[in-house]
């Protein structure tokens, strides 16, 4: 047997924490199964005499991650701190400057800084792994870096975040508010520190910063992705979308275009009947369309301890077993530069919900500015406002939902603005975007 292959881990909360327990259950496993120890040689976080739950006699602290990156009894460095900049950035540098292989979990770190780790990682030939980065422990940087690397992939879409998912679900299912689900998915570990990375949207758009590198082979670009949030999606919402067929779901979406890549998130209309609608709870979902291989959609666990764990381990015994791809599949130097596509060129149908004053013509006066823009009306409905009686106050403002056909982002915001301008809604209209999924021949 080699000698055994020593880490130092840098983090030991929700993902550092499970990967200890991961790797001391199946120590003797994956042993066997690399041909050697793969053994805790260091270890840092904010505070020394927390209990992590597995015992750590024996292993050296460090207060300082950066330390415990450089030092000489360590082979592999696992950063499970977080955060784009500051010390796990500096800690992950340090490691690969001194020529040690780095497993991460941080999209964040990978999302803004991947590009020049990465170039770092090539220069000195160390392997720069972050399988846990993107939807947890479900294995898509693997399935795109390794098992579909002889394909071109078209599209990428899916659900890429836990915290939103079980947000939106539990809001479906249980009608409870955003705000008391938000804090059950912070109190089981699901969330960031700063929630509003899930919530905003930021942290799926990180993960599909990453995904639509190794898919394109472009430059990391996390800047050039549309990102909206579930912040603005009320019950109103929810209902109506179960009344038309479908369900709510927070989507990155990355897709070739002629001119460029379409890369956006955002909360989209996706229909009950699919595969994506059935992924509930903090589980995440990733499809891909491959020109060889055709359609996969991979779901499973986004979040959590264990999943997390899972794939920090794969991507430890990888280093272990002295595999080394180049972290975004396509060597950096051949890395295209990113071009996006204008989101006003985006075609797809469009879900509108309306705050309509009550009065004659109101409905007219919507539809006209619809067919200006050449946006047609697939259906509408009008719905009386939940928890408001059969009796309203003349003129109050009535709740009007529409389903469009297909038309441009452009021509339906241009529709948005002009309907907004004319005053006969209260408030600016709701649009969300009906996304056309793998298989789904319906708009
Ligand atoms: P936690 O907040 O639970 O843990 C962070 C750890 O980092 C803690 O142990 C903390 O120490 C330590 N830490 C913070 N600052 C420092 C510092 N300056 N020096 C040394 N240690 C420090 O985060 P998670 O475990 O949830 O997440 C870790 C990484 O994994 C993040 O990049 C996250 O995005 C990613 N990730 C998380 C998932 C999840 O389900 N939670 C899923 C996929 C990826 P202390 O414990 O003493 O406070
Ligand atoms: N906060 C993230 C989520 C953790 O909710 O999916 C996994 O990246």
């Amino acid at each position: 047997m080699q000698k055994p292959l020593t880490l130092g881990i840098a983090g030991l909360g929700t993902v550092g924490a499970g990967l200890l327990q991961l790797l001391d259950q199946h120590k003797d496993r994956l042993a066997e199964r690399v041909g050697r120890q793969l053994r805790v040689g260091g270890v840092s976080a904010r505070t020394r005499n927390k209990d992590r739950g597995v015992g750590l006699e024996g292993v050296a602290w460090f207060d300082d991650p950066v330390a415990l990156a450089t030092d000489p009894g360590i082979d592999v460095f696992v950063e499970l701190i977080g955060g784009s900049d500051g010390v796990a950035k500096a800690a992950v540098e340090a490691a690969l400057k001194a020529g040690k292989p780095v497993v991460t979990a941080n999209k964040a770190l990978i999302a803004e800084h991947g590009l020049a780790l990465a170039r770092l990682a090539e220069e000195k030939g160390v392997a720069l792994n972050f399988e846990a980065a993107v939807a947890g422990g479900i294995p898509v940087i693997k399935t795109l870096r390794e098992s579909l690397s002889a394909n071109v992939v078209r599209r990428v879409y899916g659900i890429l975040n836990g915290t939103c998912n079980y947000i939106l679900t539990t809001m479906t299912e249980e009608q409870r508010s955003f705000d008391e689900v938000l804090k059950e998915a912070q109190a089981r570990g699901y969330a960031e520190a700063d929630p509003t990375f899930d919530i905003g949207g930021f942290d799926t758009a990180h993960k599909l910063a990453i995904l639509t590198s190794l898919a394109f082979g472009t430059e990391i670009a996390f800047d050039e992705i549309h990102v909206e949030g579930i912040e603005s999606i009320t019950q109103a919402d929810i209902e109506a979308a179960e009344d038309m067929g479908y369900r709510i779901k927070l989507l990155g979406v990355a897709m070739k275009t002629a001119s460029g890549i379409e890369a956006r998130v955002h909360p989209a209309m996706v229909h009950r009947d699919s595969a994506i609608a059935e992924v509930s709870g903090v589980t995440n979902a990733v499809a891909i369309d491959a020109d060889f291989c055709g359609s996969l959609l991979l779901i499973g666990p986004g979040a959590g301890a264990h999943p997390t764990a899972s794939a920090v381990a794969g991507d430890i015994v990888d280093i272990a077993r002295g595999s080394l791809v180049a972290p975004f599949l396509t060597p950096t130097a051949s890395l295209k530069p990113y071009k996006r596509t204008k989101l006003g060129e985006h075609q797809g149908a469009y879900y509108v919900r309306l705050s309509v004053y009550d009065r004659p013509g109101a409905i007219a006066s919507i539809a006209k500015r619809m067919g200006d823009r050449e946006v047609s009306i697939e259906s509408i409905v009008q719905r009386r406002p939940p928890g408001m009686g059969a009796k309203r106050a003349p003129g109050a403002p009535a709740l009007v939902v529409m389903i469009t056909h297909e038309t441009t982002e452009e021509a339906m915001r241009l529709a948005v603005d002009a309907i907004e301008q004319d005053g006969k809604v209260s408030e600016r209209p709701q649009v969300i975007r009906i996304e056309k999924l793998n298989g789904d021949d319906r708009s």
